[in-house]
């Protein structure tokens, strides 16, 4: 079982950036974590603030690598309210993909309430802070 967790911009601060609403702890050291929770899933990190590069990623672990990945957690950040681009690369996916979430956005500003990517993912997890991605890969493994 192999799953890939791709996070956006700016979530390269977690830990540092605005911890009212994401909290104090790295994004490293809860990954070292769940690691250590699922000892038998190979769990792949990937970080970037540059759209494309998102975009290169979700291609190549959702439908160039062969075999593709189980399943994908992603949280494209504010590219979620924005991108069209990776509406498209996900719909093309032959990878499940969960959205995540730190915070809860329908608590937030009215521009987070739309995504973009939500029709073309599996399901969507927000508002449970870092445990939004362990339910994510829950709902991979089940
Ligand atoms: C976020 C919510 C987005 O609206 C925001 O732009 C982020 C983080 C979250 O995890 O809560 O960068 O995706």
């Amino acid at each position: 079982m192999k799953i890939l967790i791709v996070n956006g911009p700016n979530l390269n601060l977690l830990g540092q950036r605005e911890p009212g609403i994401y909290g104090s702890e790295s994004f490293e050291a809860y990954l070292e974590q769940l690691r250590k929770r699922y000892p038998d899933v190979e769990i792949d990190y990937f970080q970037s603030n540059v759209e494309g590069e998102l975009i290169d990623k979700l291609q190549e672990a959702g439908f160039v690598q062969q075999p593709v990945v189980d399943g994908i957690v992603l949280n494209a950040g504010a590219y979620t309210h924005t991108s069209i681009a990776m509406h498209d690369c996900i719909r093309s996916l032959k990878s499940p993909v969960i959205e995540v979430h730190i915070s809860n956005v329908h608590q937030r500003e009215e521009f987070r309430h739309k995504s973009f990517l939500s029709p073309v993912c599996r399901g969507v997890i927000c508002g449970f802070g870092l445990d939004s991605y362990r339910l994510a890969v829950e709902a991979i493994l089940g």
